[in-house]
């Protein structure tokens, strides 16, 4: 029986998160430093899938801070923790579409990256954001920009956000958000912080 649940990255596909090629469109070292993530913060990383990225994070906030690696699928974090023995900077926390438990104010930034457009409601999502957030707290929120080629990486352009949408969906949420920037040859990256 299938496990995939409608809309979401499709579980069968998780060793695509972590192909090697996926390094020279994804630079973990390169989106984490643009990210702003530094020693001592307190990190919730929303829907990080098999970690890609979380261990970079983790390097980043050690050796007093933590990240909060939240998915809405159970066996992705259990792929996350797997992949290595040694991990007690990082809390995997399965969540809800809207709803993750974390209380208000816990966070001190938000990593949210190809997660977005996978969302049922963006809005509701975003606001969930907002409310794990410290005042002052940033989001940084990576996408997809539409496909110019079909070859590429990454979900088709009916699913993808335009770079203008988010923007405006995070400033919706209650966020400054700051220009849209390119990261990589297929991603916008958006950094807010929470008014
Ligand atoms: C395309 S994968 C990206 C994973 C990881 N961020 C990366 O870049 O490698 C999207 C992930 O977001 C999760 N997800 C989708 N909607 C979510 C939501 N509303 N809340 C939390 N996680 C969500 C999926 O389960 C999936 O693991």
């Amino acid at each position: 029986m299938s496990t995939h649940v409608a809309g979401k990255f499709n579980l069968e596909n998780a060793p695509r998160l972590d192909s090697k090629e996926r390094i020279n469109w994804n630079n973990p070292v390169e989106i984490v430093d643009a990210s702003g993530i530094g020693v001592g913060l307190r990190v919730a990383e929303i829907g990080c899938g098999t970690g890609w990225f979380t261990f970079e994070i983790e390097k980043r906030v050690r050796p007093r801070g933590m990240v909060y690696a939240l998915d809405m699928q159970p066996a992705m974090l259990q792929i996350l923790r797997a992949k290595r023995e040694n991990w007690e900077r990082i809390l995997t926390l399965p969540c809800g579409e809207n709803e993750f438990e974390l209380d208000s104010e816990e966070v001190d930034l938000v990593f949210h990256a190809n997660v977005l457009h996978e969302c049922a409601e963006p809005e509701a999502h975003l606001r969930e954001v907002h409310r794990v957030l410290k005042a002052g707290g940033s989001l940084a929120l990576l996408e997809w920009h539409w496909a110019s080629e079909e070859s590429q990486p990454g979900p088709p352009n009916t699913q993808r956000l335009e770079p203008d949408e988010t923007h405006r969906l995070i400033e919706a949420a209650g966020f400054e958000a700051e220009p849209v920037r390119d990261v990589g040859p297929f991603h916008y990256l958006i950094k807010a912080t929470k008014k």
